[in-house]
């Protein structure tokens, strides 16, 4: 009796030892991650994928402690939550900055508290004296080899919007006139996305020799609601004569759908809509014949890579500066095989 006793109580203190061990061995990482605003349709995909991606790199002796913030579209918010990430000792922070004319603020914080920082879908970009973007590779990112930026070339998203345009009957002049009359519902200006995807829409088109007519073009910030304000105003205004609605995302073009539907007009008939990003809710519409297309922005893809990135970073590997993640062109074809 009295060795079955000493043989279970060495077992408890082996037992007992191990699991003591390996508690000691786990090593978990604290990530920063703030969010330009989490009203947004597209990052809060991009956002949940970081948090799911996150989770099944996971083993028993590595765990990521993820903090999760809301910058609401204020820079002043974000600046806060980056200064609060280094006081909480984030070992490394990712990033969907604000405004990406005042990124070097937030890289400075960063880089002088020395945690690795991933920017990713709001591109920072070199100014010139003017104020206009000097399309080249960020000094604040290029000089710093612990900091990346993680995104998607937006003039190719604008490209396949303007071809799935051409790849229509009529090639977007359904009246015959000539001319692709158009109205363009635009994200952030501030925002290079927006920036390009309204430049290289209507540059497909005019490279492939159309002549296009702009109705309008107004500023929705990505949202659904002034896209269907500003769509409804425009199909007041100009009636018939638009012919095509571009819409730098799929969170406007949903607006833009309800207007276009209200006023009594037939997608693929009487008028077409494009958008870009692939939500769920356009990719059904699409099947539909609802929407004529969109552009799949990759948040799958681009989560993926800013969080293997992250980790590279917490494990003290060499990165690259800039990942590209690419878009795919969405048609009606392409909706029904997903
Ligand atoms: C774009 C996306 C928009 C919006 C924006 C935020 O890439 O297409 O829907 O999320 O980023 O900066």
């Amino acid at each position: 009796m009295k060795k079955t006793l000493a043989i279970l109580m060495a077992l408890v203190m082996v037992l007992g030892a191990f699991t003591f061990a390996s508690a000691d061995e786990v090593k978990t990482y604290k990530v920063g991650i703030s969010i330009y605003q989490y009203t947004d349709n597209f990052m809060t995909l991009y956002r949940n994928e970081i948090a799911d991606y996150f989770k099944t790199l996971e083993t028993d002796t590595v765990k990521y402690e993820l903090v999760f913030a809301d910058a609401k579209n204020d820079m002043a918010e974000q600046t806060n939550q980056m200064n609060n990430f280094v006081t909480q000792g984030m070992d490394v922070i990712i990033l969907n900055p604000v405004q990406t004319s005042s990124a070097d603020v937030l890289i400075d914080i960063a880089v002088s508290n020395e945690i690795p920082l991933v920017l990713i879908n709001r591109e920072p970009l070199a100014y010139d004296a003017d104020g206009n973007t000097i399309d080249e590779a960020y000094e604040g990112i290029l000089n710093n080899p612990q900091v990346c930026y993680v995104g998607a070339d937006a003039r190719q998203s604008g490209t396949y919007q303007g071809e799935l345009i051409l790849a229509t009957g009529n090639q977007g002049d359904i009246n015959g006139d000539g001319k692709i009359s158009y109205i363009m519902i635009q994200g952030d200006p501030e925002n290079i996305d927006a920036q390009y995807r309204t430049e290289f829409s209507i540059k497909a088109l005019t490279d492939a020799g159309k002549t296009v007519e702009c109705l309008d073009s107004q500023v929705g910030n990505w949202d659904q609601t002034k896209g269907q304000e500003l769509c409804a105003n425009a199909l007041t205004v100009h009636g018939y004569n638009v012919e095509v609605v571009f819409c730098n995302n799929d969170g406007m073009a949903m607006g833009a759908l309800t207007a276009i539907q209200t006023a009594g007009r037939i997608v693929g008939e009487d008028i077409y809509l494009v958008g870009v990003d692939a939500l769920p809710e356009a990719v059904e519409a699409i099947k539909l014949g609802d929407m004529t297309g969109t552009v799949l922005n990759d948040h799958i893809g681009q989560s993926h890579a800013a969080v293997d990135v992250a980790v590279k970073l917490l494990n003290g590997e060499a990165i690259d500066n800039y990942y590209w993640v690419n878009y795919v062109k969405v048609d009606k074809a392409y909706a029904e095989a997903q």
